[in-house]
């Protein structure tokens, strides 16, 4: 039998690191793969509704609770002609997608998208195409959406039968503009520029929008720090974040060093705040430029990409990981980290929300079904509201080929706007259980703690079309409290939803 270990953490409601930021829950939806056709929208479906999106996809990405939604990319919007995704739809153009190398026929545009985030109840977070095009019709975009009337564009949207403007306040200037795989692709000096450009027009429209300038593609860009000092020392006084991209993936089957991405995550946001407060030092600014960490997931970036491979296919099956019960633990884990560090990382968005890298699955006029990251995300995005405390950790430690030597226990804790507190606990060890000691002497008396648990004896186990709910987390009975104290066991590569009430 393996050896038992344990771990303690303590907080205190008055020691805080922040109030978790409402668009700390955004996700991604891109026209890629199947996310977009035959995901949210199917028209066909026999739940369809009438603006032709999926109701057996809206049930799940209600119970998952996104507050956000990112749109239409991605690496598609590189290429993209907004324009060709309004009026009627008869008449729009199908257009060749480089990024992916399929057909888009646009029947699904930015009226829709619309409609999809006022049925979901989430915020618009809208990307322009800063890769085949630029500034003027960004701003064409920004007029159509936003103008009430009385202009060519927004006019245009009226007679497309939308009357009042859309409202969007979120924008991300392009998309991965450092990555040579990007349509566009730009040197760090050229965006910079751009974006500043972009950014300070678009605000003679609308001052009060929020703006994300890309930062680097992942923390393994060779240029990755030296990016966002130039495109920071370029806009830093027109946008408002810069933004942060990171996928994990086991590596030569280091699965422990995998359960550990969460440290390369840290690091990331360590080294863009550093960066992005060096710069705003230098330009004796006293504005904060934080983070939106607007894509995050597992994702197998080598894994075989399905119908891919057939020439300018439609919504093909691109990017459709299945993930494995070890995925969701290392997901939940990330997780932990956006809420740890939501001091400066104030929206993040998990890529992608339907069949590309995504916690809902679905099949053309089958069922929708759940991927075991969905739950980590659900339970943090239902219990992870309110603020967050900061925690002091004993644990156990193992040791990784990546990041040296590691806490085995990842947790963060929040005091929830109700007067109750939630605890994420990760137990990162793939071998052995740990016995998490809950400090509740801060707690004014608080006593009734109960946990819901995912794990599984086998960590590759997976939620599939055959069998839709082999993983899903369990109510964990393995609690006793004493003399002020919770014991919680968890098992071994486990994600933990501890509730104090
Ligand atoms: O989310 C899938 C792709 O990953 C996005 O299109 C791109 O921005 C990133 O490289």
């Amino acid at each position: 039998m393996a050896e038992h270990h344990r771990a303690r953490i303590e907080f205190d409601p008055r020691f805080t690191v922040a109030d978790v930021p409402e668009r700390l829950f955004g996700s991604f939806v891109e026209h890629l793969g199947r996310c977009v056709y035959t995901g949210i929208y199917e028209p066909g479906h026999a739940t369809a509704n009438a603006d032709g999106l999926r109701q057996d996809v809206l049930d799940l990405i209600s119970e998952l609770g996104p507050t956000m939604v990112r749109y239409p990319g991605g690496n598609f919007v590189s290429g993209y002609r907004w324009e060709d995704g309004t009026g009627p739809k008869e008449d729009r153009p199908r257009r060749l997608d480089l990024a992916w190398g399929t057909t888009e026929t646009n029947q699904f545009g930015l009226s829709e998208f619309m409609k999809f985030c006022r049925t979901v109840g989430v915020e618009p977070n809208m990307a322009v195409n800063l890769g085949t095009r630029g500034l003027q019709e960004a701003l064409d975009l920004l007029e159509y959406a936003n103008h009430p009337g009385g202009t060519y564009w927004s006019d245009l949207r009226r007679s497309h039968g939308d009357e009042e403007p859309y409202g969007i306040k979120l924008w991300c200037l392009g998309n991965e503009m450092d990555g040579p795989w990007q349509i566009g692709q730009k040197t760090a000096h050229e965006y910079g520029r751009t974006a500043d450009q972009v950014a300070r027009s678009m605000r003679y429209i609308d001052p009060t929008l929020d703006l994300v300038a890309c930062g680097s593609s992942s923390r393994g860009m060779p240029e990755f720090g030296a990016w966002e000092a130039e495109v920071l020392t370029q806009s830093y006084e027109s946008v408002d974040y810069i933004s942060a991209h990171a996928y994990y993936q086991p590596r030569e089957g280091d699965f422990a060093s995998f359960m550990a991405s969460a440290q390369d995550m840290e690091l990331f946001i360590d080294g863009v705040t550093a960066t992005a407060d060096a710069v705003g030092a230098k330009l004796k600014s006293d504005k904060k430029i934080n983070i939106s960490f607007d894509e995050w997931n597992v994702w197998y970036q080598n894994a075989p990409t399905g119908e891919r491979d057939e020439p300018w296919a439609v919504a093909p099956r691109q990017l459709e990981d299945v993930y494995s019960a070890m995925d969701a633990v290392v997901f939940g884990s990330l997780m932990i980290t956006l809420l740890r560090r939501c001091d400066r990382v104030t929206a993040a968005c998990l890529a992608q929300l339907v069949n590309v890298i995504a916690p809902i699955m679905t099949e053309p006029d089958g069922p929708a079904w759940r991927q075991t990251t969905f739950f980590p995300f659900a339970e943090a995005s239902k219990f992870g509201r309110g603020k967050v405390l900061r925690v002091n950790a004993d644990s156990p430690s193992f040791d990784t080929k990546a990041y040296g030597t590691v806490d085995a226990l990842h947790s963060v804790a929040v005091a929830n706007e109700d007067g109750t507190y939630t605890v994420f606990a990760v137990n990162r060890d793939l071998e052995h259980p740990l016995t998490l000691e809950v400090d509740l002497g801060s707690l004014g008396g608080l006593a009734d703690v109960t946990c819901s648990t995912l794990t599984d004896a086998d960590p590759n186990a997976k939620n599939t079309l055959e069998d839709q709910t082999r993983v899903a987390p369990v109510a964990n009975g393995d609690i006793t409290v004493k003399d002020g104290v919770a014991h919680v066991e968890l098992p071994a590569m486990s994600w933990n939803t501890i509730r104090i009430a």
